[in-house]
């Protein structure tokens, strides 16, 4: 079940989409991005800030998930890759959320071997207390206890990923 009022209500999302937009706009002027989307939790958090990013850019996919998060040689398992050759583009990775770093760091990992001109991540969740590995991150939306977060693209078992807020998730007890 959900409990209790949003950690996030839309608006405070909006708010912060907004400021990343605008840090990510003047750290790129002058140059052309290419966005990639990490699905599927990443689908809300993409599409409302490339709305507000004003760089001229290319949007493209990645379609991952992890398993056995607890474990630090945790598997990635990549459902469906990019269509587009990175190799000399500016490269910006748009996730919803960072818990153990596994996801992020195998794909950063993956991409780099493309010879992108850079890369950089961002990220809109960051539950630093779960990390396993370390990634840099370039941009964070907030910091987040640990506690199992929901909507806003995140789910719990592929559900409420539909709710324009974020929202502490408790099991049914
Ligand atoms: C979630 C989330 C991140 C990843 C973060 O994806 O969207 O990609 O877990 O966890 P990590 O830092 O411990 O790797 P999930 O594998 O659940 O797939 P989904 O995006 O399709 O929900």
């Amino acid at each position: 079940m959900i409990t209790g009022k949003p950690l996030f209500t839309v608006e405070h999302i909006q708010n912060r989409v907004k400021e990343l937009a605008s840090k990510i706009s003047e750290d790129y002027e002058g140059k052309e991005l290419f966005s990639v989307g990490i699905l599927r939790g990443a689908f809300m958090f993409f599409a409302d800030i490339v709305k507000l990013i004003q760089i001229p850019m290319t949007i493209d996919f990645i379609n991952v998930s992890s398993y056995a998060k607890t474990a630090s040689t945790g598997e990635i398992t990549v459902h469906t890759d990019l269509r587009d050759d990175i190799a000399g583009k500016h490269v910006l990775l748009i996730e919803d959320i960072i818990d153990t770093g596994l996801t992020l760091r195998h794909i950063r990992e993956m991409l780099l071997k493309r010879d992108p001109a850079s890369l950089k991540i961002c990220v809109f969740l960051d539950k630093k207390s779960r990390r396993i590995v370390e990634v840099p991150l370039d941009y964070v939306g907030f910091e987040i206890p640990n506690e199992y977060v929901v909507g806003y693209g995140l789910d719990y078992e592929n559900k409420f990923r539909n709710l324009p807020y974020i929202a502490i998730f408790k099991k049914d007890t």
